[in-house]
Parts: C-alpha cells; structure tokens; sequence
C-alpha cells in the first residue's frame, strides 16, 4: 500500500516537472529582427519586424518589449489566429500585427511591431520579442537619427527647426560668388533629405566687380602713358647715350696716346732731317 503511495506521488510530482518544463521550455524560434528604415528620423515610425516559427504545441505569450517596457503582447496557441492582449501601459505609442491565419505547430508567421513618434531618446534602446522561457528572445537596437543638411562650402542651409525630424525643410540657397539653384529640402523618414543642392564657384562676375577692373585698368594704362613710359624712356635714352660716350670714349683715347708716342720718337729724326734739308 506504502509503495503505491509513494508512486502515485511519484508520478505527480514527474507530471508536475513536465508540465514545468514544458512551460519553461521556449516554444519558438526567431529570425533577427529587421528595422524598416534601417535609421529612423525623430518623429517617425520605426518598424521591427520577425520571423516567428511556432514549434510548441501549448499556449504561450510572445511579447515584445523597448528595453524592459512591455508594449504589446500576442497569445499564441495551436491551431488558432494569434490573439492581441491587452496593451500594457508603457507609455510608447505602438501598433502590432501579425498573421490573421491560424498557427499550428511548425508554423511560420511574421510578427511587425510599428513604434511610432520615436524620439532620440529611445536612439540606441533595445527592441525585443520574445516570451518568459530563457533564451526565448530576440533583439535589434533602435537607430533614431536626424536629418543632417548639406554644409558644402558655397551653401547656405536654413533648417525650420533645430533638431532636424520627420517633416522638417531646409531652405538652400548659395553664397555670393557661387551659382546653383535655391532648393527646398524635407527631411523624410529614413533621416535623409529628399534634396540637396550645389553651389558651384561662379565665373562670371557682378557688374560692381566689372566695373571695379574696368576703372582699375584704365588707372594703370593712364599710369604706363602719362608716368612710366616717359619716365622710362628718358632712362633708357639716356643709358642709351652714355653707353654710346663712353664706348667712343673708351675707343679714341687708344689711338691718341700712341699717335703722339710714334710722333715723339719720329720727331728727332724727322724733323731734323726735314730741317737739315732746306
Ligand atoms: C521573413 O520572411 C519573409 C518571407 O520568407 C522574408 O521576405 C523576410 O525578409 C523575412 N523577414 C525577416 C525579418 O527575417
Ligand atoms: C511626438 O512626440 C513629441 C515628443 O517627443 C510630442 O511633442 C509630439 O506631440 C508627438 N507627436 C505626435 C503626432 O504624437
Ligand atoms: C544615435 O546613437 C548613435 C550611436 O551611439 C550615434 O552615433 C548617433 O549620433 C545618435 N543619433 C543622434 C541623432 O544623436
Ligand atoms: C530614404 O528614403 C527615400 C524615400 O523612400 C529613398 O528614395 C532613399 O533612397 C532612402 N535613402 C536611404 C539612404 O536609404
């Protein structure tokens, strides 16, 4: 009698443990979770999105939470539609969905979670779906981000506002000097603007800056005509002209100082003998 006491226990007790472990066993294998636009701009919704495979066989709770924020919660059972729970008050403005069909074991169904109105300060926050078996999770980080306008020298951006979200305009228009069109940005959702703009260095020049060259070169031509070219001409006359003095200079005086010198050693013979002679 004791020991069909003591294995009935037994066997209660070994139920138990199943029926623990069957609960505590994860019932699901997940894909990573895929965040659609990659980096979402401030103001947006950012949308998470798995692939749930089914392979239990009781019901669970599939939940998917921002960091440790519960925010929406499926119960999964087989042979049934998915069935949204109540949504826990986590403050984030959230929408899930999922297959309307019925899941049975082996099953795989997508699971989409859209968090709308992100704001930076969930940038970097973890989104996960899972249920409470360890290892039962999967998990992606949230990419909020802001739309950066174009600072390519030449470009002047007047952003609507400060921190640069869903929604927000850039004015371009470029800095004197430069040429390109004045465009009209939007920030869109995956945090990058629907347009840009470039300024290019300009080659032709304002009428101020013409006419600027204009009354500069007629200085330096009345300069060159009324200053330098007299001026220089004299200069180059004159070297002209000393040069040419003191080349003759430099010439005659040769032939004169060795003229007199044959002169003076011809002159006691020459003259004498012309003076002997008459
Ligand atoms: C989910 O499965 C579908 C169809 O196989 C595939 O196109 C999609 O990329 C998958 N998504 C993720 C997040 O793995
Ligand atoms: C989005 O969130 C900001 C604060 O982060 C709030 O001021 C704004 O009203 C929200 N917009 C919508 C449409 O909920
Ligand atoms: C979001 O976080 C990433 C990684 O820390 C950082 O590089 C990025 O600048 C952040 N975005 C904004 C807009 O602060
Ligand atoms: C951002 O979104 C726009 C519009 O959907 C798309 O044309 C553009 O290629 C996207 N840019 C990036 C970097 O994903």
């Amino acid at each position: 009698m004791l020991s069909i006491k003591m294995f009935c226990y037994k066997l209660f007790q070994s139920t138990i443990l199943f029926l623990h472990l069957t609960d505590v066993n994860c019932q699901f294998t997940f894909s990573a979770i895929s965040l659609q636009p990659p980096i979402s701009s401030v103001g947006s919704t950012a949308t998470a999105t798995c692939n749930v495979t089914y392979t239990g066989s009781t019901a669970t709770t599939l939940t998917w939470q921002i960091d440790s924020v519960a925010v929406q919660q499926y119960r999964i059972q087989n042979a049934q539609v998915p069935q949204l729970g109540a949504q826990p008050a986590s403050g984030f403005d959230t929408s899930p969905s999922t297959t309307t069909s019925n899941v049975n074991t082996g099953d795989t169904f997508p699971m989409i979670l859209g968090i709308r109105n992100v704001s930076l300060t969930i940038n970097q926050s973890t989104v996960s779906l899972g249920c409470s078996a360890p290892g039962c999770n999967t998990q992606a980080p949230l990419q909020i981000g802001v739309c950066q306008p174009n600072t390519a020298s030449g470009v002047i951006a007047t952003v609507s506002s400060s921190s640069c979200g869903l929604g927000c305009t850039v004015q371009y228009s470029c800095e004197s000097g430069y040429t390109g069109s004045d465009v009209t940005a939007t920030c869109q959702a995956n945090a990058t603007f629907d347009a840009s703009t470039t300024c290019t260095l300009s080659s032709s020049l304002s009428p101020g800056a013409i006419a600027g060259i204009v009354i500069g070169c007629i200085i330096a031509v009345a300069i060159i005509i009324f200053f330098l070219i007299p001026h220089c001409c004299a200069e180059i006359c004159c070297c002209a002209f000393t040069h040419t003095l003191l080349d003759l200079g430099k010439k005659k005086p040769e032939p004169d100082i060795t003229m007199p010198d044959l002169k003076k050693n011809t002159q006691p013979g020459g003259p004498n003998g012309e003076g002997d002679v008459p």
